[in-house]
């Protein structure tokens, strides 16, 4: 036998010389739940190791992800009141604004992702403006911007519009760069299925939907041409990172996008992928430092340049292990 694959896997030595993919503490962004008031640090409970951190108690996790040289955290507002437009989505004041500021003010080596969405702010749970039932695309578009415009005034480095309404990505360019903000950048949930690996998130950010589901925005996680579309859609309206959104049960789309498109292609490890390791590795069914490392293996081995993990911070932990 001529071939002989397993040469290569005969030590550890060889297998690391020779290994293709690597994930590495650059490529990752850490989800953190920013929550109106003070003093609150509360635990999500369907994702053991998650807290909703108030503004004043977020250098407590924010000290981690700076040590752990971690380079972006992409934030999530729970604001106190909700109303049907979401209009704490557009106040300077709000949590996710405080949190920028703090962290421009002292944690210069992270980039500030503010996520772009009215679902955790609306008191239906819905993404866009809501009239007779419908979810209203167009008269969306501009309460988008000014989440988008909001955050930028309080200094984020980049907007992750996460809606599925057509057009947002062109629209809120175009308002950013009016109002002097043409350095901000989009990296678009492209991508983004209508998925029940959203599940915990919901919990966390009391974002479900109060009357029906989401399925006439985010895609139906059995088309896959249609993702091409989202993205090629995105790209040409000026997003500068596209996202794929869950990730694991849509690798096939992160290579896709690789292959096709010249932008970074980010996707994200979402709260059930999450939850799910979890609890499985609570049982003892499964061992957590290997499968989530493999996790991040087959990511990076699918073609992503940037993973977004609620298991950041143990992933740059365990990076520094022997493996
Ligand atoms: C808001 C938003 C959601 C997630 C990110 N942004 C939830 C949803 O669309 O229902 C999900 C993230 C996760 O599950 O970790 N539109
Ligand atoms: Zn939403």
């Amino acid at each position: 036998m001529r071939i002989r694959l397993r040469r290569l896997r005969q030590n550890g030595t060889i297998r690391s010389m020779v290994r293709e993919n690597r994930v590495n503490v650059d490529d990752l962004i850490l989800p953190i739940f920013v929550a109106e008031g003070k003093g609150i640090k509360n635990p999500v409970l369907s994702m053991p190791g998650v807290f909703q951190y108030s503004p004043d108690m977020l250098p407590e996790i924010m000290d981690q992800v700076a040590s752990a040289g971690i380079p972006g955290v992409l934030l999530f507002g729970i604001p106190a009141c909700k109303d049907e437009t979401g209009s704490a989505s557009r106040d300077d004041h709000n949590c996710v604004c405080q949190a920028i500021r703090l962290i421009r003010k002292r944690y210069p080596s992270v980039t500030a992702i503010a996520d772009i969405c009215l679902c955790e702010y609306t008191s239906h749970g819905h993404c866009g403006i809501v009239k007779d039932g419908k979810i209203l695309n167009d008269e969306t578009l501009e309460y988008l911007a000014q989440m988008a415009l909001a955050t930028a005034r309080a200094g984020c480095h980049m907007v992750a519009p996460s809606d599925m309404m057509d057009g947002r990505v062109g629209y809120i360019r175009d308002r950013l760069d009016e109002e002097g903000f043409a350095d901000v950048m989009i990296m678009a949930y492209s991508a983004k299925f209508a998925s029940s690996y959203y599940g915990p998130f919901r919990e966390a950010a009391g974002s479900a939907p109060q009357f029906g589901d989401r399925r006439s925005y985010q895609m139906d996680p059995a088309d896959g041409r249609q993702a091409i579309r989202e993205m090629r859609q995105d790209a040409d309206e000026g997003a500068d990172i596209i996202m794929v959104k869950p990730a694991l049960a849509y690798l096939d789309l992160v290579k896709e996008a690789k292959e096709r498109f010249l932008l970074p292609v980010a996707t994200y490890n979402v709260s059930g992928e999450y939850a799910m390791v979890k609890a499985a590795s609570d049982l003892g069914y499964v061992s957590e430092k290997k499968i989530v490392m493999e996790n991040m293996a087959s990511m990076k081995r699918a073609g992503a340049d940037i993973i977004i993990t609620y298991h950041a911070l143990d992933v740059a932990k365990w990076l520094k292990e022997p493996f």
